[in-house]
């Protein structure tokens, strides 16, 4: 296995060493290609690489990034859809060219050739260079929900019962949650020359030791990170805590 964990003692520390490895692939590389995700995970992360842009540290004038995934059927006029949370909680602080920022269209109602839109951007890209992930209490990495096969390319998934309920609490009511989104598939992500996965919280321990420990399957999405040959997990003392527990972290929390 091929993945470090970086342990922090709370969210606000999970966040700047997480923003730290970013910030460090952007100065080695100010043209990297980034994989972004949205979730409440990385909104600490995002605010960390806003101050350093603003203080000079980091310079996104040159990066591209390109979103996991986003809801279909709303747009960034939306307050919900993630086009409107790139920009609101990252891309409208920093100095990055707005012509370089790509998220799936979730306002095209043509599955097919949105998923084929993207696929080729992400290809006319050469490829992610650092793709950072959060996880699903079910495992799904991007909107990759678990399921019976490992999907390669974008695609367009229902949103299992569990995951709509998870992102209710930012709707008005569960009804307005979209049922289904546009997401990266698994190559794709796998393709990606490094990944940061970030969590907190103690809701997401099982997960995390399922993922990394457990076996390898399209059940448990991320677990397929196992596979991978650059990974970084960076998370706090709770949502290490399964991990601990059955002894596989060497440094004590
Ligand atoms: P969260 O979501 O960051 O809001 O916990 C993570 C995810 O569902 O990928």
């Amino acid at each position: 296995m091929s993945f470090r964990i970086i342990v922090a003692t709370d969210y606000q520390e999970m966040c700047r060493k997480a923003a730290n490895i970013i910030s460090a692939q952007v100065i080695l590389n100010p043209e990297s290609v980034l994989g972004l995700a949205t979730g409440s995970t990385p909104l600490g992360i995002y605010r960390q690489l806003i101050d350093w842009c603003k203080k000079g540290d980091v310079d996104f004038s040159q990066v591209k990034t390109a979103n996991l995934d986003e809801y279909r059927g709303i747009g960034p006029e939306n307050d919900q859809s993630y086009a409107y949370y790139m920009f609101e909680n990252f891309f409208k602080s920093i100095n990055v060219n707005p012509g370089n920022t790509h998220i799936p269209d979730g306002k095209n109602p043509n599955a097919q050739e949105e998923c084929r839109r993207y696929d080729e951007l992400l290809r006319s890209l050469g490829g992610i260079d650092l793709q950072l992930l959060g996880i699903g209490q079910n495992g799904h990495i991007g909107f990759n929900e678990p399921s019976d096969i490992f999907e390669k390319g974008t695609h367009c998934v229902d949103l299992t019962q569990n995951t709509i309920e998870a992102n209710s609490r930012f709707f008005a009511s569960i009804d307005e949650v979209p049922k289904q989104a546009y997401t990266m598939g698994i190559q794709t992500i796998m393709m990606a020359d490094k990944v940061l996965l970030a969590a907190n919280g103690k809701a997401k321990a099982e997960i995390l030791y399922q993922s990394f420990y457990g076996p390898v399957t399209p059940k448990v999405p991320a677990s397929i990170l196992q596979m991978h040959r650059d990974v970084t997990v960076v998370a706090d003392e709770e949502a290490l805590a399964v991990i601990k527990q059955k002894g596989y972290l060497s440094r004590s929390l």
